[in-house]
């Protein structure tokens, strides 16, 4: 149900909670046999008596059904309530992380890891939270407008009073509203810091051991958690001033009230039932204040959900972007000046070079010279900030993301494996792959004969730390992810680097010199001998220094002595 509907079925109680009050208003005067007076009581009184009939039972039976009836509307509507804010919730967590997998890289990359959970995981549930305090605070206004229509009309005095105490005590909540807020952002800060060390003993968890830091890193968390702990209590401590101080605010306000509507002249029955009803709405104020106190203190986790829910998604620089590739013609960089976010030079200045289509590129250069920049412009991770890419007679930029990135398949530097198991690691390559697929690029990457000795083979778990399997075994399944994709082009940053040289060659054996016309950039500090290179491309502090075909003596770093040539 909508939160209006809600909200309606709050009118509705307070409604029937007013009437009831009425009534035993009513009947308390009539045992004592005073006469209830002219007005709003007495036409409430008409209107009963003509339904329950005349005898007391009568109106008391109405009195207990029409709070039976409020009580269970209010139960509904609690249920109602709850349904939706966990509808909420998990709405919001999906679009959470639908958003994070769809920023642009570079700003993920820009952010802190501890951060990114934070809002994705606890900042995500607030926002149901606030919507769950919004409602109720709807609700809370809804039935304290109602109690005060009925209060004007039995008195305008003393409405009017009671108005003039009301907003003095909101004041004063407005003031505790302010600090509650800042004790949340201060709260939000300390959690992000938690997670942070969290994530550094999960992610760290062989570096922490490696280098004895697990006290050091008790005492970061430990600091940590003081840190939240003593904040956390600073803002509890706030916000349960509210409290006390709308107590004795509206009691004070109640007492005022009775000698205010004594020495006005309002009829007694009337002033009577007016202060019941201030009485009874003085826990609706209480929590509409509280509720204010909680959403002020919600502030940062919300700010933080909206920045990232309202982060916009990774989109190519040109919006008529092509879908279909086709055939992957010669790729060639053209001037290409590349600058990452937070890099103070250019990484890539004015970069120049082919990679021939169906040939087999070998981009070399030493550390730092700016081969995996150029991956991951290939890759789309980046767009270039000068130049352009060009695919056969098309600029990269105007080719769909996805149809490229369909046809494109990268191994190496940072793509090794992700939380899942082995099969779930490959079909990140071709979803669609059957076992035998897996089996053939197991086969290829010489990945397979250890895989069939794992105790469950393609279904064997391993963590994004790769505890379960080598370092060299993990090269090995990345590069029979990229195979399983079955690419036009084929990138292998460094992809095997942490292998043997006889099982590299025969990997190159099988990967390079059988290709079906597929384009392959090689990167590597290590040529093997078994590599056949059509193409020598040599960067150096981000620039090209050297291109050609490749010839015995052509000069790259490191020689290619390897070879043999
Ligand atoms: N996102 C980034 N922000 C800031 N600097 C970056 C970023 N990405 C790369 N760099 C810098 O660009 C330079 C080139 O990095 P790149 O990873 O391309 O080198 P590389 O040639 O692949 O080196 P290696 O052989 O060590 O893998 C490095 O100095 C690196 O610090
Ligand atoms: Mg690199």
């Amino acid at each position: 149900m909508a939160a209006p509907g809600i909200v309606a079925l709050g009118i509705v109680t307070a409604a029937l909670e007013v009437l009831a009050i009425a009534i035993i208003v009513t009947l308390l005067f009539a045992l004592m046999g005073q006469p209830v007076g002219e007005g709003v009581i007495a036409d409430i009184l008409a209107a009963v008596r003509s339904i329950a009939g005349e005898s007391w039972t009568g109106l008391a039976a109405t009195v207990l059904v029409l709070v039976a009836a409020k009580a269970g509307i209010a139960q509904l509507y609690t249920l109602l309530i709850i349904r939706k804010k966990n509808k909420l919730n998990a709405r919001i967590m999906t679009a959470a992380h639908a958003r994070l997998v769809d920023m642009p890289y570079a700003d993920l990359r820009a952010r802190g890891q501890g951060e990114l959970l934070n809002t994705a995981a606890s900042d995500a549930w607030q926002l149901a939270n606030a919507h769950y305090l919004l409602t109720r605070m709807a609700i809370n206004l809804c039935m304290i407008a109602i109690f005060s229509i009925f209060i004007f009309a039995l008195s305008w005095e003393i409405a009017l009073m009671a108005l003039c105490g009301g907003a003095a005590i909101s004041l004063a909540g407005q003031l505790i509203g302010r600090a509650a807020r800042d004790h949340g952002i201060r709260v939000r800060r300390d959690i992000e810091a938690l997670y942070t060390r969290l994530l550094a003993a999960i992610h760290g968890a062989r570096l922490v051991r490696a280098f004895a830091q697990e006290e050091a890193e008790k005492r970061r968390v430990t600091r940590a958690v003081e840190q939240l702990r003593k904040h956390t209590l600073q803002a509890e401590a706030t916000r349960a001033l509210a409290s006390p101080l709308n107590e004795i605010g509206y009691l004070a306000l109640l007492i005022g009230l009775i000698g205010f509507g004594a020495s006005v002249g309002v009829p007694q029955a009337a002033a009577f039932t007016a202060i019941a009803l201030l009485y009874r709405m003085a826990p609706q104020l209480r929590e509409l204040e509280g509720n204010r106190l909680t959403f002020a203190s919600l502030y940062a986790p919300l700010h933080a959900l909206a920045e990232l829910l309202t982060q916009p998604p990774q989109r190519s620089r040109l919006a008529a972007a092509k879908s279909a590739v086709g055939r992957i013609g010669t790729i060639r960089f053209d001037s290409v000046t590349f600058q990452p976010p937070g890099a103070a030079e250019p990484v890539l200045a004015n970069v120049s070079f082919e990679i021939p289509q169906g040939g087999v590129t070998a981009l070399l250069g030493p550390s730092g010279a700016g081969k995996t920049s150029i991956v991951n412009l290939l890759l789309r991770l980046y767009e270039p900030d000068g130049g352009a890419i060009w695919v056969g007679a098309e600029r990269l930029d105007r080719i769909d993301r996805g149809a490229w990135l369909a046809d494109v398949a990268a191994a190496g530097q940072d793509l090794d494996v992700i939380e899942g198991t082995i099969a779930d690691n490959l079909r990140l390559g071709a979803p669609e792959a059957t076992d035998n697929d897996l089996r053939a690029a197991a086969r290829d990457a010489r990945a397979l004969s250890f895989i069939e000795r794992l105790p469950d083979g393609f279904n064997t778990w391993v963590g994004s730390f790769g505890y379960n399997i080598s370092g060299g075994q993990r090269q090995r399944l990345a590069l029979a992810r990229a195979l399983l994709r079955k690419p036009q082009l084929l990138i292998l940053d460094e992809s095997t680097s942490a292998i043997e040289s006889a099982i590299e060659a025969e990997i190159f054996s099988s990967v390079l010199n059988t290709r079906d016309g597929r384009t392959v950039l090689l990167i590597t500090h290590r040529l093997n001998r078994a590599a056949r290179v059509d193409h020598v491309v040599r960067l150096e502090r981000g620039e090209v220094v050297t291109e050609g075909a490749w010839t015995p003596g052509l000069h790259v770093f490191p020689p290619l002595e390897e070879r043999g040539a």
